[in-house]
């Protein structure tokens, strides 16, 4: 390649990664009606199982911390890694695959090979709090897909037997502090959890069935979650760790004021969605989001990728 060329190709390199971060305009001009292509389909799964709204939040929780908000989490076992999905925090509990696979097919049908699933978790995410009457926010896009995924690293999750410290450390580990602990915790006004988890002993609903409501108004995105930790009715260790210093201030802070937890909270989504995201060609658009695309494109800077299969 003649050197002047090389210089060219250099500084477009160096342009394109310069101006490559998330954004809430990503889409604008290649899929602009995203948003209303994903939301009644948010919309009808959740009015034909409420509980789907707290699955689709999870779904982008687990996948930021582990590796990244890169749609690891999404991808099945292959005979070159075995994914996060029977990993100890997602076997048997994670769900809402088969809806991120309907609105996948949906945008892949309107703009094929646009949008990340990595970005889709993120909107499902804010689409489901919305819908459950909690707080909306602008969400940051422009996530690229991982051409991997790893069992191991999904112990960076954490762990809901521990203490306010452990859990701590893990947030800080993902650039969150203890406001963004104790307002993201708060996600756990929706859904249920299994009840071999629950801290004390079981409750009537537990008696009878596998899973409980985490909170007391289990369908509605509010603060009672906060009312319940403080009144000693957290349902897991890690929601009753929050009685703790540093956290108890907070949690005291969040059950006297809603909206202040509905600000804190879209603020820590916005982070934790930012977390180590691949940018540019540091990942891909999968097609499905549970494989690596077959055939990758050309990527800029590595010609030899051009329509070669990673198939083998
Ligand atoms: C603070 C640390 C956290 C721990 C230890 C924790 C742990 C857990 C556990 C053990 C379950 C039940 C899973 C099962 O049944 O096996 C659960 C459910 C859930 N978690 Fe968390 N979680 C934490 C933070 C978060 C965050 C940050 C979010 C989202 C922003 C979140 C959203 C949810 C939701 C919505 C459910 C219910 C899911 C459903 O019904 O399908 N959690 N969590
Ligand atoms: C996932 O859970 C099922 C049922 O409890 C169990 O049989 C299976 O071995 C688990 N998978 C892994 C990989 O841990
Ligand atoms: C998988 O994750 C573990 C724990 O984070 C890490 O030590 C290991 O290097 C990772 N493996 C690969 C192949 O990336
Ligand atoms: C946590 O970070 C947010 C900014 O994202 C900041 O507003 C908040 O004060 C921080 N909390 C603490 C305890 O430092």
């Amino acid at each position: 390649m003649p050197s002047s060329l090389k210089l060219i190709t250099l500084l477009l390199c160096l342009f394109l990664s310069a101006v490559s971060s998330l954004t809430t305009s990503y889409y604008e001009d290649t899929c602009p009606h995203l948003q209303s292509i994903i939301f009644p389909t948010v919309q009808l799964a959740i009015k034909n199982e409420p509980r789907m709204a707290a699955s689709l939040l999870r779904l982008h929780f687990h996948d930021c911390f582990v590796q990244g908000c890169d749609a690891s989490v999404l991808l099945d076992d292959t005979s070159t890694f075995v994914g996060e999905k029977t990993a100890p925090p997602n076997n048997n509990s994670l769900r809402g695959f088969e809806i991120v696979d309907k609105i996948k097919q949906d945008l892949e049908a309107h703009c094929p090979k646009i949008v990340s699933c990595a970005d889709i978790l993120a909107i499902l995410a804010r689409d489901s709090v919305v819908l459950s009457g909690g707080p909306g926010w602008e969400v940051q896009l422009g996530r690229k897909d991982s051409f991997s995924a790893n069992k191991t690293a999904t112990n960076s999750l954490p762990n809901p037997f521990r203490d306010v410290e452990d859990l701590l450390e893990k947030f800080k580990n993902m650039g969150l502090n203890v406001t963004d602990l104790v307002a993201l915790s708060g996600a756990h006004t929706i859904g249920k959890a299994r009840c071999s988890l629950r801290a004390g002993p079981a409750n009537q609903i537990c008696l009878a069935s596998e899973n409980a409501y985490l909170d007391t108004t289990p369908v509605r995105f509010d603060n009672e979650y906060y009312l319940n930790v403080l009144a000693g009715k957290g349902f897991l260790q890690s929601d009753k760790a929050l009685l703790s210093p540093p956290a108890r201030d907070i949690v005291q802070a969040y059950a006297r004021d809603e909206l202040k937890f509905f600000k804190d909270f879209t603020n820590a989504m916005v982070k934790m969605g930012g977390i180590e995201t691949l940018l540019g060609a540091q990942g891909e658009v999968r097609q499905s989001c549970r494989k690596i695309n077959e055939i990758q494109d050309c990527k800029l800077g590595d010609a030899s990728m051009c329509g070669k299969s990673l198939k083998n």
